[in-house]
């Protein structure tokens, strides 16, 4: 038995009993927190946490946090961190003028990140997407979702989804695997959509079932992607085999990705730049679903960004996460995304904070065990530096304010 105290805090963020469902509507504006707060960390677990004049008065360790916060962990519920290379080359081609999906249709983009991959040994893969993933962690994210979706061969999928795999054991944080087979066309599948459609259903699919690679399937729905009746055949297989949809959808184009992925009671819809009154509605009928933005990629695209007042209006349960890959979002700074969510979505900081924990761990299943501060869930929390105010956390934009990050009670 080990304990951990942590005392004179500031405030102690996100405090919660049990909770079933996640936030929306005006919850999101809620963030329950405890001013002169203790915090008590029991082999790995929260135990107790209160106000001081509760406080326990032994532990095997105490840390004073006079002056600074503690926050649960950063859920950040879409990644695709393990790639091959960086493509800044495209960047400043946009830069210069060109569109991401102009790109894309040039043969770079995804395929771009493919063809590296598909030359990268698996233990490099591993190297790199294990140190990407431990700055992560030291930047406060405790959970997280990593997708598969740069091979687009059965054996570079495998490839991808052994190194998440291998992720998993290397470190006490919670990752959550997604099979992104449809992702791209391709070249060699180019005049034969439904070959590559088929392999995906026929033999990835299957396969990835069979050796238990994958949590969760994805599609990208999108005209230089695959089309909603395309995603509809992947994601009933992936149910088929277990695999519950989370969709890339409406990131440039309304086209009925989102219609398609509730339709098979889709984990989450994410992107969402785009997004009519239909479509908001169909959302609203489908309490199961989360809307997953990601804005860290049209602040990198300098595109528009989701109508989150709107989806909120609707009582859509609204997550944030950072979509970390080498294209759209080289960064897996869930701080930054909580930032760019007040300051370009006009999300106040409890809105963006719940979004980025507790609805970011609905939006990859781990609430049971993460998101907030509750008695019996994992202590995966960060203690700021001192700071004056939970809002200077997305307002102080350009500092690291996270000074102490811990992963079932371990220091980082
Ligand atoms: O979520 N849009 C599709 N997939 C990624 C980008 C992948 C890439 O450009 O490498 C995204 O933005
Ligand atoms: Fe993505």
């Amino acid at each position: 038995m080990s304990s951990l105290l942590i005392k004179n805090i500031k405030t102690l963020a996100q405090t919660r009993d049990h909770i079933d469902a996640p936030l929306r509507g005006k919850e999101m504006a809620e963030l329950p927190t405890i001013d002169n707060a203790f915090f008590l960390i029991e082999n790995g677990k929260i135990s107790d946490f209160g106000e001081m004049k509760d406080c326990p008065t032994n532990a095997d360790e105490t840390i004073d946090a006079s002056g600074k916060m503690v926050f649960p962990c950063w859920c950040d519920s879409h990644t695709h961190l393990v790639f091959a290379a960086t493509r800044e080359g495209e960047f400043v081609d946009r830069i210069k003028g060109l569109t991401y999906q102009e790109i894309a249709q040039r043969g770079g983009g995804i395929l771009n990140s493919a063809r590296r991959l598909r030359d990268t040994p698996e233990e490099v893969l591993l190297e790199d997407a294990y140190a990407r993933l431990q700055e992560v962690i030291r930047q406060g994210t405790g959970a997280i979702e990593i997708k598969s979706g740069y091979g687009l061969t059965l054996e570079s999928e495998l490839k991808m989804l052994r190194v998440i795999r291998q992720l998993k054991g290397m470190t006490d944080a919670t990752i959550k695997a997604t099979f992104l087979g449809a992702h791209a066309l391709p070249p060699e599948f180019k005049e034969n959509r439904n070959g590559y459609i088929d392999l995906i259903i026929n033999e990835m699919i299957p396969r990835i079932a069979d050796e238990g690679l994958a949590d969760y399937c994805d599609v990208f729905c999108e005209k230089v992607a695959f089309t909603p009746q395309e995603t509809e055949r992947i994601i009933e297989t992936g149910l088929k085999y277990g695999l519950r949809p989370k969709i890339h959808t409406n990131q440039f184009n309304c086209m009925g990705g989102i219609q398609a992925a509730i339709r098979h009671n889709a984990l989450s819809v994410d992107h969402l730049e785009v997004v009519n009154e239909e479509e908001i509605a169909a959302l609203q009928a489908a309490p199961n679903t989360i809307a997953t933005l990601l804005p860290s990629a049209p602040f990198f695209l300098n595109d528009h960004y989701p109508p989150v007042r709107k989806l909120m209006d609707a009582d859509i349960p609204i997550a944030l996460a950072t979509d970390y890959n080498p294209g759209s979002s080289p960064s897996g700074k869930m701080s930054f995304v909580v930032s760019l969510a007040c300051v370009k979505m006009r999300m106040i900081p409890e809105e963006a904070i719940n979004a980025a924990t507790l609805n970011g761990a609905f939006a990859i299943d781990c609430q049971q065990d993460m998101g907030s501060i509750t008695r019996g869930k994992s202590a995966n929390f960060f203690i700021t530096k001192k700071i004056s105010s939970l809002a200077q956390l997305p307002y102080s934009f350009g500092s690291n304010l996270v000074e102490q990050v811990f992963i079932q009670g371990k220091k980082v």
